[in-house]
This record gives C-alpha cells, sequence and structure tokens, in this order.
C-alpha cells in the first residue's frame, strides 16, 4: 500500500488512512490482509455503483473476499430511517452476522448511513470507509460521526462509530461534478483557517492546480486535511472540546443550508457561513479585516459564494440558528478565527452583531 498513510490514533479503535490514486483496484489485497470481517457487504447509491462498483468487487473477489452489493437511491433524501430499515432488513436476510462487515463506498451520505447501520446491526459490526468525494475525502469519512436525518434535522439520530479503514482512491474526483468537488474545497479552506497557515498558504499557491486536479497536488491536499483531522479527532472523539473547532462556517452556514431549503451544496453554504464567520471576528475585535479579507478573496477566487443570496429570508436563517444542534442550554456558539491559522469559540456575540452579517 501507499506511502501516504495515516493513522487515527484512538488506541485500540485506530485505523489507518490510505490515500491514493488509483487505491480503489488494490483495495481487496489489502482488507484480505486486516482480516476485519469474514464477508461483506458493499453499500453505495445506484449512481456510485455504476462507476466504481465493478471495480471494488473485482478487486475484492481477486482476493478472495465474499462479498456482496447492495444500492439505494443517490441523495440525501435516502439518509433516513426508512432506508436504514430496509437495508438492515436486507443484511439480516442475506445472513450477515456479527462477523461480518461492510464497506461505505459513496460520498458522506453513504458513509454516514453506512457507518450507522454498521453501528447497529447486532449491536455492532465492523466497516470499512471508501469515500469518493472530495467533501467525504476529506472530512465525513474520517472521525466516525454516523448517523441519519429525521424531519426534525439534520444528523439528529446517530452514533460515534469509526471504522476499521479508510482507502482515499484520489483519481475518482476526475469523475466528481465541479460543484461538487468546490463543496469540497470548502471544507479544505477551513482545516488551513483553523488550524495552519503553512497549509493556507499552500492552497492559495495552488489554487489553479487545485482547480485543475492536478494528482500531485491534489494528493498533498487530501493528505494535509485527514493529517488535521486525524488529530483533532485523536485529542477529543466526542466532540467535548477540540472537536468544535471543525464547526467553523457551520453555525450560519448550516442555518443558510436550511432556509435554502438544501437547494445550497452543503460545502457552498459552508463557504457563506465561514466568510460570515470572519466578518463576526472582524466586528468582535478578534481578527484584522485585512486577514478576514484575505479569506474571503481565496474563498472567492476558487468560485464558492461568499455571499447570503440576496432574496433568501433572514428572519428564517435566523430561526435556524437559534436551533443549531451544537448550541449548548439554549447559547449558540460561532467559532472563530483570531488569525488565518487559529480560532476560538464563543458564545459572547451580540444580536445586532449577528443582524448585521445577515442583513448585509
Ligand atoms: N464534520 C465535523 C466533524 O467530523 O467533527
Amino acid at each position: 500500500m501507499s506511502d501516504h498513510n495515516l493513522t487515527v490514533g484512538l488506541g485500540e479503535r485506530s485505523y489507518p488512512i490510505f490515500i491514493e490514486d488509483g487505491i480503489m483496484e488494490n483495495i481487496g489485497e489489502d482488507l484480505a490482509k486486516r482480516n476485519i470481517a469474514s464477508r461483506y457487504v458493499v453499500l453505495s447509491d445506484d449512481y456510485v455503483a455504476k462507476l466504481y462498483g465493478s471495480t471494488l468487487m473485482a478487486t475484492l473477489e481477486h482476493a478472495g473476499i465474499k462479498a456482496e452489493m447492495l444500492t439505494f437511491s443517490r441523495g440525501e433524501a435516502s439518509k433516513n430511517l426508512q432506508v436504514f430499515a430496509d437495508l438492515s432488513r436486507k443484511l439480516a436476510q442475506l445472513g450477515l452476522d456479527r462477523t461480518s462487515g461492510l464497506i461505505a463506498l459513496g460520498g458522506g451520505v453513504t458513509g454516514d448511513l453506512t457507518g450507522f447501520i454498521a453501528a447497529t446491526y447486532m449491536r455492532g459490526i465492523p466497516f470499512v470507509q471508501i469515500p469518493t468525494t472530495l467533501l467525504s475525502q476529506v472530512d465525513s469519512s474520517v472521525g466516525g460521526k454516523t448517523g441519519v436525518d429525521i424531519p426534525e434535522g439534520k444528523n439528529l439520530v446517530g452514533a460515534f462509530y469509526q471504522p476499521k479503514a479508510v482507502y482515499i482512491d484520489t483519481a475518482v474526483l476526475t469523475s466528481l461534478p465541479a460543484e461538487e468537488f468546490l463543496g469540497g474545497v470548502a471544507e479544505v479552506i477551513k482545516y488551513g483557517v483553523i488550524r495552519d497557515f503553512e497549509f493556507y498558504c499552500f492552497l492559495e499557491k495552488n489554487l489553479d492546480s487545485i482547480l485543475a486536479l492536478h494528482p500531485a497536488i491534489i494528493q498533498e491536499m487530501i493528505q494535509t486535511c485527514c493529517k488535521i483531522k486525524a488529530e483533532v479527532v485523536a485529542e477529543d472523539e466526542r466532540e467535548a472540546g477540540l472537536r468544535r473547532i471543525l464547526n467553523f462556517g457551520h453555525t450560519i452556514g448550516h442555518a443558510v443550508e436550511a432556509a435554502s431549503d438544501f437547494s445550497l451544496i452543503h460545502g457552498h453554504a459552508v463557504a457563506i457561513g465561514m466568510v460570515a464567520a470572519l466578518r463576526l471576528a472582524v466586528s468582535s475585535g478578534l481578527c484584522k479585516r485585512k486577514e478576514a479579507g484575505r479569506v474571503a478573496t481565496l474563498i472567492h477566487t476558487f468560485g464558492l459564494p461568499t455571499e447570503i443570496p440576496e432574496g433568501m429570508d433572514r428572519e428564517r436563517i435566523k430561526a435556524y440558528i437559534k436551533t443549531d444542534k451544537k448550541s449548548v442550554a439554549g447559547s449558540v456558539f460561532y467559532v472563530l478565527p483570531t488569525t488565518i491559522g487559529k480560532v476560538i469559540i464563543t458564545n459572547e456575540l451580540t444580536e445586532e452583531q449577528i443582524d448585521a452579517v445577515l442583513q448585509r
């Protein structure tokens, strides 16, 4: 396997992340050595299954691994309790037992859904992540957040449940729609702003190569994001403290996403939320206007939105901010940069400050 390995250090639940161009074709060989499960079911949406299902099944078969595949409809609408129940029942009908494992082949929806089924089927069976979108490669496939949506909110039912391994094939990004790739870029920029100024400068310097999917640059970019995420998760698996910095841009971002009735791609809403958080940091006297402007310029130059869409109902956004599931005892928390590479978490913002960024 590649040299581009990382480990999420969680004691006996530690697991490797492999990042390699074309790794999909060799996953079977590595998985066979790991003795994670006696047989596997691959879960994937119908779109990704068509693109990569046969390559994955071929490498598993070649390595002598018994595996079947189940698919569901593409999209966030599948991340619900009904699909969770239907797939769990199918696993039982296939005769999966406690020695069996699951493989999530797809983006965030597939990873979250598969991980939650793995966390609960027979009270927990192992699972492996093969993320196929930039967003899932740099964020959701690492760290063990699993779950489904309910009508009352996204990800409100779930579990922290870590995978046994994450295989990231950077080659699959060539089939990703540009909008979705950009959505992932928003989360990539997030890592630079919250924790790594040098990486932030790397993104500024390599913007064109990133958009052109230059393999070595993409590899380095994903590697750095996963390294930061692995460090944060190893220190605070259950988001009691440090992990909350990963929510930079998400307080207002989630509210804008919800107020768009989810027509805005998550990463695009996060981009808007990051710029809003930077403006709050400036109005709080925490961050210099010039630094905030520098990040907003990078976000814009990548082609991501920086402003809340004009016609969007500001009162609706405010209502969603108040129901943010990361709030504690009714108090909403914001992750605000003090400089590029460092953030603080605060609930000491005034209503006027929030209004000012929402009304722009
Ligand atoms: N996506 C944020 C986290 O994993 O904590």
